[in-house]
């Protein structure tokens, strides 16, 4: 059965050129919903598989002959383009570097982004796995300061109505249905966050998208991997950073959308998206001058010896 997402609910088509197939058997290996199979010695497309083709695309960007195209899920032919030469690749020491030297900004000069560059990390994010192809992320670009601005304020708004079942005396009549990290995250973070949010806002301050010249809202669908939205977001974040661009991720946001359905509609975000993550992005203001070495807080391995 076909692996639906918003975006389809068919299975995708491959076509074998058998003149131009050697039946070397690489596509074989790289399917694993078991579409293409080997036969007596020949690459055959099954009617078994174990969902359908979901349109990965690996075994046409295996085949070193040129023998498979796809067809389906959003995939066609102009999808399948030479590979960059090796020598263009970053090595891992400039992509450590590229890495190592990124800060999280907050401060931008008052500069627009060249909507090139706004399409450069776009075309950059886009190239990040996902759970199922094709990508169900959908991804909101608010141009603009003032646009971002509204936005800022609009949610601050709806934050500060819900002020109340985020209040102290409302946590600790909740404490007994919480688990610890949650009421702690709440009452150490949460509750000071609103407040300030809402105080600065009175004072026409934006502390929650800092005023960036662009903001970017990366959302998933109901069908897809919580984890998707937050995949490309981390591409376009690097990608921003290699065209000199300050970029920092706001999570304090989406985790409240679902109770905005008003702010929902007005900014065109699906009712039924579920998880997301806001990055803003622009010239960065300050110059850093150390990086900065971090530590994960457990690293286990677990091995054979
Ligand atoms: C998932 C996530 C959510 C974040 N949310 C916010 C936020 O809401 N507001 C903010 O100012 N920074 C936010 N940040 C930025 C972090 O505070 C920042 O990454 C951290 O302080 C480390 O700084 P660095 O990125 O410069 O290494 C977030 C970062 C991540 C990864």
């Amino acid at each position: 059965m076909p692996v639906p997402t918003t975006r389809t609910n068919e299975s995708a088509h491959i076509f074998l050129n058998q003149q131009k197939c050697n039946d070397c058997g690489l596509c074989v290996e790289v399917c694993k919903d078991f579409t293409l199979i080997m036969q007596d010695g020949k690459v055959k497309i099954s009617k078994t598989p174990l969902f359908g083709c979901i349109g990965c695309g690996q075994c046409a960007a295996i085949c070193p002959h040129e023998a498979i195209s796809i067809a389906g899920r959003t995939l066609h032919s102009g999808d399948f383009v030479e590979l960059p030469p090796k020598n263009m690749r970053a090595s891992y020491a400039s992509l450590y570097d590229l890495l190592l030297s990124r800060r999280s900004i907050r401060d931008f000069r008052d500069e627009e982004i060249p909507q090139n560059l706004v399409g450069m990390i776009l075309d950059a994010a886009v190239t990040a796995p996902m759970g199922i192809p094709p990508s169900d992320v959908g991804v909101i670009v608010f141009k603009g300061k003032e646009r971002v601005r509204e936005f800022s304020f609009d949610f601050i708004s709806g934050l500060s109505k819900m002020k109340k079942i985020f209040s102290k005396p409302m946590l600790t009549l909740m404490r007994p249905f919480m688990s610890k990290a949650d009421y702690e995250v709440s009452k150490s973070f949460l509750v000071p966050l609103i407040n300030f949010f809402d105080k600065t806002k009175k004072e026409d301050k934006n502390y929650l998208l800092y005023d960036a010249p662009v903001a970017m809202y990366f959302y998933n669908s109901g069908y897809c991997d919580p984890c998707d939205p937050y995949i490309p977001a981390v591409y376009a974040m690097i990608a921003a950073h290699s065209l000199g661009l300050g970029c920092c991720m706001i999570g304090s946001i989406a985790p409240f959308l679902k109770r905005m359905k008003k702010l929902k509609s007005k900014y065109s975000i699906p009712p039924d998206s579920k998880d997301g993550i806001f990055l803003i992005f622009g010239y960065p203001k300050y110059k850093y001058h150390k990086a900065i070495k971090r530590s994960f807080a457990k690293v286990r391995y677990v091995s054979c010896n």
